[in-house]
């Protein structure tokens, strides 16, 4: 794993968009993870800045996004698929058809899980997945208690999550749905690389389990430990919880520069 913690989500959003830009360069056709939530919007917005000034193209991309809520009209404004296009997707130069969600209409949700697990694997897995963490430690929406080898699949959300949610409901906790279509812990985990943001003192107990606790099913982001090729950037109030973090300084500092 390398660990940035970094002044603002302005330089957050420089160095994940930094790997965005590498991999593009590298290969114009990458499949690309996509994440909604707050999160990765300084992201996307950097994304969109370096797509009009010429840096980058998504124009043979394609990409997946993480997870969907079960039930909501597709054209709801808080359904991922239309937060998706809205927060990113639209204001870039994707193909149309190049981005794809889980459908929480479907009308058999297992084999749609199914369905999009294998679209997946199909476009040849995803090269770069962006991540953001809930306060509970979950994944995509992987809640604590879940496989840690899961695939995509229906999910519960807890209350916690469905509070923290609520905010993008009008605060009416009572209107997030109680189920989700997410992709694994195991479908997340084939992403050849990982980039996670986390910001902000509510995420900071998650990101201290998910970089320095135990890997378990209690804290579902500890399974990244696992992982390759992880990167994780943190603004200082995320980070308030780590033991390690001024090694994690040290070593990001030392590096920089080396890839
Ligand atoms: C949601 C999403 C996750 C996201 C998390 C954190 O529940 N399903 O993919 O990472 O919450 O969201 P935010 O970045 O808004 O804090």
């Amino acid at each position: 794993m390398k660990v940035a913690i970094l002044p603002d989500l302005a330089a957050i959003a420089a160095v994940a968009a930094d790997r965005f830009e590498q991999l593009l360069t590298r290969d114009p056709e990458a499949v690309l993870g996509l994440a909604t939530g707050s999160s990765p919007l300084p992201l996307y917005g950097e994304l969109v800045a370096r797509q009009q000034a010429g840096r980058i193209s998504f124009s043979r991309a394609r990409a997946f996004t993480l997870d969907e809520y079960v039930g909501l009209p597709a054209d709801h404004p808080q359904a991922y698929r239309s937060v998706i296009h809205r927060d990113f997707t639209d204001q870039v130069d994707f193909a149309a058809g190049a981005v794809q969600g889980p459908d929480g209409n479907a009308p058999d949700l297992g084999a749609e899980a199914a369905r999009y697990d294998a679209a997946i694997r199909e476009a040849g897995g995803i090269d770069l997945q962006i991540l953001g963490i809930g306060a509970d430690g979950h994944l995509a929406f992987n809640e604590p208690g879940g496989s840690l080898a899961s695939r995509t699949h229906v999910g519960v959300l807890t209350q916690r999550t469905r509070r923290d949610n609520a905010r993008f409901f009008d605060g009416d906790v009572d209107a997030v749905p109680t189920h989700c279509l997410t992709q694994g812990l195991g479908t997340i985990m084939e992403a050849r690389g990982l980039v996670l943001i986390a910001t902000g003192a509510n995420k900071a107990t998650a990101v201290h389990e998910m970089l320095e606790g135990g890997v378990s099913a209690l804290w579902p982001a500890t399974l990244i430990q696992f992982h390759p090729d992880a990167l994780v950037l943190l603004d200082e109030d995320a980070a308030a919880e780590l033991t390690l973090a001024d090694y994690y300084r040290e070593v990001w500092e030392s590096a920089s520069g080396l890839d």
